[in-house]
């Protein structure tokens, strides 16, 4: 699909947010082996997440949808069957980690998880090293770093693993491994990926504990032992920072989005765009379906550069994308490193973020873990590629606002991946 994007005279809305991505795969996949009925409100229906859910009824878990709730009958952490054929895990990386993962500890269960191009192209050895130290038996191709991946579920035993990366999806599969183990699991080392699926399993009852970076889950002995969690899923901070970013860098704009995560590990764009001068405001803070949530308002901001860079990386990782495009647009150089993970996304982003923003008309100078972006005010449109990935393509929609003349995207339909709204959400905030 192609879409063609102008620059409005105004932008002006109150966008009400689709589900949190992360938060969705977690509480399909987690109510799957809860006992009994959840109810999940908000969910997100983007491309992923329904990934996520065609996989756990291929494992026999009963999932219905209706009007705007998702339906999940768990029956226990035995309760898996298994799968007639292979899994398809689509785009989404979440999907296939958390996945394996929890079929790791399937004793006997034979389960191959494979997905599209690019996430047969990622690298899956961060997750399978990990899960072979605790027994785990999994291969794929290149020497089981590629999906297909091929899983036969065996009797996991508990220990202590070290994460080298800060990321959510490893840490989530080791911990969703070690509810089927029959040993304690201890996670120490980059545990500050974001932290959706320990607060899942705490509110479930499961026994987990967290001292600073140090995770301990004790297996649970029954298999009744997981309740149900029902929840509203609050609105995702990756695809607000889009209306953020559109905000802060259009000369006459205005955009409230309700209902956005505020937890802590996901709010660094809000933190950024803070400190390159950005107008924000915070306000009706609460806390729904476990986790914080508020409306953040964004005004029209001059923004200047600034450095993003170490802790800071894993909480705004998704949101790296739109963070360069409002770099382009502010007033002197911004520096992102640290960043090497950009490289294994959906696209390599650090090659397909800079070399959009040049055909915009920035200077970009890309590099091994990040990039260096000198600000210009006068963007051009151009036309340019979503690559297959949902954030580029919704980076470069929000480019179109801001840059003289059009802006043709190819490859529109990415933004199904995580946000199906987009484009109408698009149309109705131009004025
Ligand atoms: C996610 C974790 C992050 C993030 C991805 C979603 C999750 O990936 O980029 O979009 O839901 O756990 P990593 O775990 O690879 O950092």
């Amino acid at each position: 699909m192609i879409y063609t994007i102008t620059a409005p005279r105004r932008l002006r809305g109150v966008v009400s947010l689709p589900g949190d991505k992360s938060i969705s795969h977690r509480a399909v996949l987690l109510n799957a082996v809860a006992s009994g009925h959840a109810g999940i409100t908000n969910f997100l229906t983007g491309a992923d997440c329904l990934s996520t859910i065609a996989c756990v009824r291929a494992l026999g878990v009963r999932v219905e949808r209706n009007e705007d709730t998702v339906h999940v009958y768990g029956a226990g952490l035995r309760s898996l069957c298994e799968p007639v054929d292979v899994l398809d895990c689509g785009n989404s990386g979440t999907t296939l980690r958390l996945l394996a993962g929890m079929l790791a500890g399937q004793e006997g269960m034979f389960a191959v998880l494979t997905g599209d191009a690019s996430l047969r192209s990622r690298p899956q050895q961060r997750i399978v090293a990990p899960l072979r130290t605790l027994g785990a038996s999994l291969d794929g191709r290149d020497r089981g770093n590629r999906a297909p991946l091929a899983i036969r579920g065996a009797h996991l035993h508990g220990g202590i693993y070290e994460l080298p990366i800060a990321s959510a999806q490893v840490k989530s599969a080791l911990l969703l491994a070690a509810l089927f183990g029959d040993g304690t699991l201890t996670l120490t080392g980059r545990t500050d990926g974001r932290d959706h699926t320990e607060r899942m399993l705490a509110a479930m009852g499961a026994m987990m504990t967290v001292e600073g970076p140090t995770i301990r889950l004790i297996p649970p002995e029954r298999p009744d032992a997981l309740q149900p969690l029902s929840l509203r899923v609050p609105g995702d901070p990756s695809s607000a920072a889009f209306w953020w970013v559109a905000a802060a860098i259009h000369p006459n704009a205005e955009v409230t989005t309700t209902g956005v995560c505020l937890n802590r590990t996901r709010t660094g764009a809000l933190d950024t765009l803070r400190a390159m001068g950005a107008q924000i405001e915070v306000a009706n803070q609460r806390i729904e379906g476990g986790e914080p949530v508020g409306d953040v308002t964004v005004r029209s901001s001059r923004l200047h550069g600034a450095v993003i860079e170490g802790a800071l990386i894993p909480r705004l990782i998704d949101e790296l994308p739109v963070l360069a495009l409002a770099a382009a647009c502010a007033e002197g150089e911004t520096t992102i490193r640290d960043a090497q993970e950009l490289r294994v996304k959906e696209t390599d982003r650090i090659a397909t973020v800079a070399s959009g923003l040049m055909a915009l008309g920035a200077t970009v100078e890309p590099t091994d873990d990040g990039m260096i972006i000198s600000g210009c005010s006068n963007l051009r449109g151009a036309t340019l590629e979503s690559h297959g990935d949902h954030r580029l393509a919704m980076t470069w929609a929000i480019a179109g606002l801001v840059a003289k003349g059009e802006t043709v995207l190819h490859g529109a339909e990415a933004v199904e991946v995580s946000y199906p709204e987009f484009w109408s959400v698009l149309e109705q905030v131009r004025e």
